[in-house]
């Protein structure tokens, strides 16, 4: 009951400054951070029964594997991305593209504008988010939007502006109602990747177009994987100035230590410099790494009664993040390895997962060599390997990568990082490879790609 009431979703998708969703959200965490506290003990030998529910409730509540963040206390790093947002912010005319692989954090960013805004005192700015589906429509996002936004009448009455939206909508009626607010917004459209309708996507970047060049009091954030910065711009290419580009690389390990220290903060448990650093290089910049074994590190600790997280933590971390994994990656690593044969397909697979990468996820035949030495032992040229990666990109064996560029010089990448990183921690709980070794496989000491905005 506990557990549920603390696990209820965090600030709502959208929030206003005028609203009264950041109110009601306040007073819950208030009143579930009051009782917790009333019910932890500072120190004793053995947990008594609520203690440990409570810390398994918190513990649950900062650590968040699939969940994006909500909250700007647990949101770790990225200083570089916020200030690009909020310059995207502040200029008028400017607009935002957040962009990177899937699963990096894009939308835990998006989040926490409001967070932001509030803490540097703009408390009169409206936030408006809207989350596309392949069936997304332009006016349906509009009016969704619309209806998230607040104005006040001379007669003191409040609308929301999707009553000043005709009925038929074009990018210049999203000009005409945004000049209708009284106060600044900013409206946060996720997973523009989906949009399937070309008409759409075009309307999209006209709307970017016209409200950069009018200078409207309105900042569109918009987040996508990365090939939607293309996308959107091939669409309109005089919208490339009117756009901030920011590109979300993988969390270096310096970030992610923090994610650790952060969710950790709120629960009393306790873990060295040493684990956290190994938590950190285990989650190859995947943010979602980090919160799965931490999580699990930390309920182990409190298993055993224990305020503090241990190297055997850590071990049953890996292997409950295995053992736990959704059924469709498990399935798909079994398609993609599968033999009755001896043969190469998961040692290939590990490797690729440890390979060094560009900074969109990308990587070459070439990189998998070294990894493949440290996983197997043996030497092996790009021959012996080539048709095992080009296996895992068809239907046979997946398609678990994707793959691009020409002949002799083919680009991969996973198609979901979640998939890498599972492979990583199956590797390690298999024992095909031990935490050494994964450190000299492929990537670098510190962060894993070179940071590019
Ligand atoms: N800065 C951060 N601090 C702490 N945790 C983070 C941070 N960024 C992301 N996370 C965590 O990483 C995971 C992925 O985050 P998020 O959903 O925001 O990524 P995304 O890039 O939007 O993913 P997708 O491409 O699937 O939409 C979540 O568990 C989230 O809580
Ligand atoms: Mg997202």
């Amino acid at each position: 009951m506990l557990h549920e009431y603390v696990a209820s979703p965090g600030l709502n998708a959208s929030r206003s400054a005028k609203g009264q969703g950041s109110h009601v959200y306040f007073l819950q965490y208030c009143f579930i951070v009051s009782n917790l506290d009333i019910m932890l003990p500072m120190s004793g030998p053995s947990m008594p029964a609520n203690a440990k529910l409570a810390l398994r409730a918190q513990i649950n509540k900062a650590f968040t594997p699939s969940a994006p963040i909500n909250n700007s206390d647990l949101f770790a790093g990225r200083n570089r991305q916020i200030d690009r947002v909020l310059q995207a912010i502040f200029q008028r005319g400017q607009h935002a593209i957040i962009f990177g692989e899937r699963g990096v954090g894009k939308t835990s960013l998006a989040n926490i504008i409001y967070d932001l805004l509030v803490l540097s005192g703009k408390h009169e700015i409206q936030v408006a988010k809207y989350t596309c589906g392949a069936s997304a429509e332009f006016a349906g996002i509009w009016r969704s939007i619309f209806k998230q936004i607040t104005i006040t009448r001379q007669d003191e009455e409040q609308l929301t502006l999707d009553a000043m939206l005709p009925d038929s909508v074009g990018s210049e009626d999203i000009r005409e109602t945004f000049q209708s607010a009284d106060s600044p917004t900013i409206i946060v459209i996720d997973e523009v990747d989906r949009i399937a309708a070309t008409e759409t996507a075009i309307l999209l970047a006209d709307t970017v177009k016209t409200l950069s060049d009018n200078s409207v009091n309105a900042t569109l954030v918009l987040v996508g994987v990365a090939d939607s910065v293309d996308q959107l711009i091939s669409e309109h290419q005089s919208i490339e100035r009117a756009l901030i580009q920011i590109h979300m690389p993988r969390m270096s390990q310096d970030e992610l230590g923090q994610i650790v220290d952060k969710g950790l903060a709120s629960t009393q448990i306790t873990i060295s410099d040493q684990l956290k650093s190994r938590i950190a290089r285990l989650s190859q910049g995947l943010p979602s790494c980090t919160h799965l074994l931490a999580r699990h590190a930390a309920l182990a600790a409190v298993d055993r009664d224990s305020y503090e997280i241990t190297e055997g933590d850590l071990s049953r971390a890996i292997r409950e993040a295995v053992m736990n994994q959704q059924q469709t990656i498990i399935n798909a690593y079994e398609k993609a390895t599968h033999s009755p044969r001896e043969n190469l397909y998961k040692q290939v697979l590990l490797s690729s997962a440890l390979a060094q990468t560009n900074e969109l996820g990308y990587f070459a035949a070439v990189d998998v060599r070294p990894a493949m030495q440290q996983v197997t032992g043996k030497e092996y040229d790009i021959p012996a390997f080539s048709q095992h990666l080009n296996d895992f990109c068809e239907d046979s064996r997946g398609p678990i990568l994707q793959k691009k560029g020409e002949r002799r010089r083919f680009r991969f990448r996973f198609i979901n990082p979640l998939m890498q990183q599972f492979v990583v921690l199956k590797g390690l709980a298999d024992g095909m490879i031990s935490e050494e070794q994964i450190s000299g496989a492929g990537s670098s000491e510190n962060s894993p790609h070179s940071e590019q905005s």
